[in-house]
């Protein structure tokens, strides 16, 4: 139940349908027993910004964005967090004394997820250099990744990504797996309704971890083949509910935890293969 006191925030997508974020914020409010409420906000790309100034003048708390709002939310904000900056995306905008800023969690989101992995105990290979690549990249290298090696289907694009980014990025038209600590999906190959990533997880040390932030399907293709091997294998819903967190936060005072009870009613919504 909502007052007129509850504290709004909600998603900016379009389309906005497909996002899990209003049932996974719902569950944390429903948990908490907060006066609040977090909705699905279809906005087209032409009516974004305004659409933004107007859920600020409405009182929202704030708002995550989804695709293909990340980079104009960027360009909007009148601040920005340091991993914002680092990813050149905003997926989190919080509105406060006027003043509208942006973070960017996928990477922290993505971190967390990962558990007890250490970034700084060998090289990771991202397959990808989109939106998500950048992001991840950034986190890793600012949390002692000792080489980011991208690999992406237009090389122009990871070239211009490993400039954007600085430090030990290098790029590579096959992936070096030989000595790879880490190895992410970060394209959507494997995705329902897409082609299956075709790569021979062979030459990966045993030691490695293979991560797919893919989360439709559940377990992809990749993560089976990873797992047949005996490699620790991570999917994306992990980083999908670490991500949310700061936000959540942010806007109704809580920090919620990502528990085997949140996994498991998202889980519910999504193929399992
Ligand atoms: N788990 C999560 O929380 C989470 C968060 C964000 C994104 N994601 C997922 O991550 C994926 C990428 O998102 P994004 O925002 O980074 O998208 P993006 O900016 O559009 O980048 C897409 C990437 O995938 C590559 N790609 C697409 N189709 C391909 C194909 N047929 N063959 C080879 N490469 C292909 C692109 O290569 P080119 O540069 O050559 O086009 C590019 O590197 C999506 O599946 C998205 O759902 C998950």
């Amino acid at each position: 139940m909502i007052t007129g006191k509850a504290k709004l925030a909600g998603v900016l997508g379009w389309p906005v349908s497909h996002s899990r974020s209003p049932l996974l914020h719902g569950h944390w409010i429903a948990t908490h027993g907060l006066d609040a409420a977090y909705l699905p906000l279809p906005v087209r790309p032409e009516r974004f910004a305004d659409a933004v100034r107007s859920l600020a003048d409405l009182g929202f708390r704030g708002a995550n964005v989804t695709i293909p709002h990340k980079e104009a939310a960027y360009a909007l904000c009148d601040a920005r967090t340091g991993r914002a900056e680092r990813a050149g995306a905003v997926n989190t905008l919080v509105f406060a004394e006027g003043r509208i800023t942006g973070d960017c969690t996928d990477g922290w989101g993505f971190l967390a997820s990962l558990g007890d992995f250490d970034p700084r105990s060998g090289p990771a290979v991202l397959l990808g250099a989109g939106g998500a690549a950048r992001a991840i990249a950034a986190a890793l290298l600012d949390a002692g990744c000792p080489r980011v090696t991208l690999v992406n289907r237009t090389p122009a694009r990871a070239e211009a990504l490993a400039r954007a980014l600085g430090g030990p990025v290098a790029v590579a038209a096959e992936p070096p797996l030989a000595d790879a600590a880490l190895l992410v999906n970060t394209t959507s190959l494997g995705m329902q309704g897409q082609p299956p990533l075709a790569l021979d997880l062979g030459p990966l040390p045993a030691r490695a971890m293979v991560a797919d932030i893919v989360y439709v399907p559940l377990e992809t293709p990749l993560l089976a083949a990873a797992r047949a091997r005996g490699l620790r294998a991570v999917g994306g819903l992990g980083m999908l509910l670490h991500q949310a967190r700061p936000g959540f936060q942010a806007w109704f005072g809580v920090l919620p935890e990502v528990d085997d009870a949140l996994h498991d009613v998202i889980a519910r919504d999504i193929p399992p293969r």
